[in-house]
């Protein structure tokens, strides 16, 4: 019966089909996880928030430091959003009255998180880490742009795997003071010279992988 159904020059495909079939699955799920990711890309994505919370205010104008809200990003791959706690050292007494600051309040008495809306993002398929960035001297702003005059948050670099790789290929006029990672204002391009730079790259021994299991575990 089995002859009828797979004739014998079938079994010469079998071994094809096999290794065909270990393959295709990681780049099936990666494309299309890629494909129905609708924010992938998107340079200039800024959805709308809950509260109108400004950077450009609290982190530009009051100069407030970046990791007293994103406290983890020294120190884990991701970099948390600040419990409404947080807000509430302030403005329990600033503004407390403010009718852009009700859902603040709504969240701090009923224990339920702000829902902020996420900006960037890359696929599931794909591993970052903040502290491997911002350790070895990579600022903030050279993934998220000028934060700290963004009266919204938005993002400010396509986050492909091109993106990535551009860098990991040539990291020197990236890097900067370990110092200055939370410094949005300072230009490490105008500030040092490549020579400069060489040296930070020896002295924080960076050398990063273009390997693709660095980024898909
Ligand atoms: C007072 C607290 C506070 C400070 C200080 C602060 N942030 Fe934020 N940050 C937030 C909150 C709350 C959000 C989520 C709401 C939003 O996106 O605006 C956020 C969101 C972000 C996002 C977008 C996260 C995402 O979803 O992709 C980035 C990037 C960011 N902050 C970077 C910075 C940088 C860089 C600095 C320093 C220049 C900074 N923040 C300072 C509170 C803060
Ligand atoms: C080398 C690039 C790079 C640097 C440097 C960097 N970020 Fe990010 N950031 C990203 C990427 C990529 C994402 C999306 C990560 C994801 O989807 O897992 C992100 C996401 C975030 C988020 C959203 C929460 C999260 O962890 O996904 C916040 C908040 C944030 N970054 C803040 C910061 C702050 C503050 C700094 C500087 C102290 C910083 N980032 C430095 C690339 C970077
Ligand atoms: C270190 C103190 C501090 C922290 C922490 C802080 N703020 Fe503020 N916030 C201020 C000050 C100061 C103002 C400006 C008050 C003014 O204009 O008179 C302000 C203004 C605001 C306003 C505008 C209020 C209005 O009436 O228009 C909003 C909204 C706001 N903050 C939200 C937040 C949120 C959300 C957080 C937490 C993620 C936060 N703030 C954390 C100090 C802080
Ligand atoms: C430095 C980190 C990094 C390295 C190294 C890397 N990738 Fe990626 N890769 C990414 C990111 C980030 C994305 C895009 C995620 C997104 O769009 O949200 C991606 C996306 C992909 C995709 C989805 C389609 C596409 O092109 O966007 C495939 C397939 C892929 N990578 C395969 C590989 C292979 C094979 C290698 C090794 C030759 C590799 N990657 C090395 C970070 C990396
Ligand atoms: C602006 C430069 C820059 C960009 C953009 C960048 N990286 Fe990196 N990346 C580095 C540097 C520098 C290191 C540290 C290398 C070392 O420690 O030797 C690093 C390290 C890493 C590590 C840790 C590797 C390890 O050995 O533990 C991962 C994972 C990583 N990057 C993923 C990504 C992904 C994913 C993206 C894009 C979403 C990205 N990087 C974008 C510069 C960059």
């Amino acid at each position: 019966m089995s002859r009828f159904l797979f004739p014998r020059w079938s079994n010469a495909l079998l071994p094809t089909i096999i290794i065909v079939g270990a393959i295709m699955p990681l780049y099936a799920v990666m494309f299309v996880a890629w494909g129905f990711s609708p924010k992938t890309l998107e340079v200039g994505y800024q959805p709308a928030q809950p509260v109108p919370y400004s950077h450009a205010l609290h982190a530009g104008e009051l100069g407030i430091d970046c990791r007293y809200c994103h406290n983890t990003v020294e120190r884990s791959s991701h970099a948390a959003v600040p419990p409404t706690q947080t807000c509430m050292n302030c403005h329990f007494s600033i503004r407390k009255s403010s009718p852009n600051l009700t859902k603040v309040w709504d969240s701090y008495e009923t224990g339920m998180p702000i829902e902020w809306v996420r900006v960037n993002k890359i696929g599931d398929y794909a591993y970052f880490s903040h502290e491997a960035h911002v350790n070895r001297g990579v600022g903030c702003v050279s993934c998220h742009g000028r934060v700290d005059k963004m009266e919204k948050v938005y993002q400010a670099e396509p986050l492909s795997m091109g993106w990535c790789l551009d860098c990991h290929r040539d990291p020197v006029r990236n890097i900067r003071p370990i110092d200055k990672i939370a410094d949005l204002g300072w230009n490490q391009q105008a500030e040092m010279t490549v020579d400069q730079q060489m040296a930070l790259i020896r002295q924080y021994d960076i050398h990063p992988s273009e390997n693709c299991s660095t980024c898909h575990r």
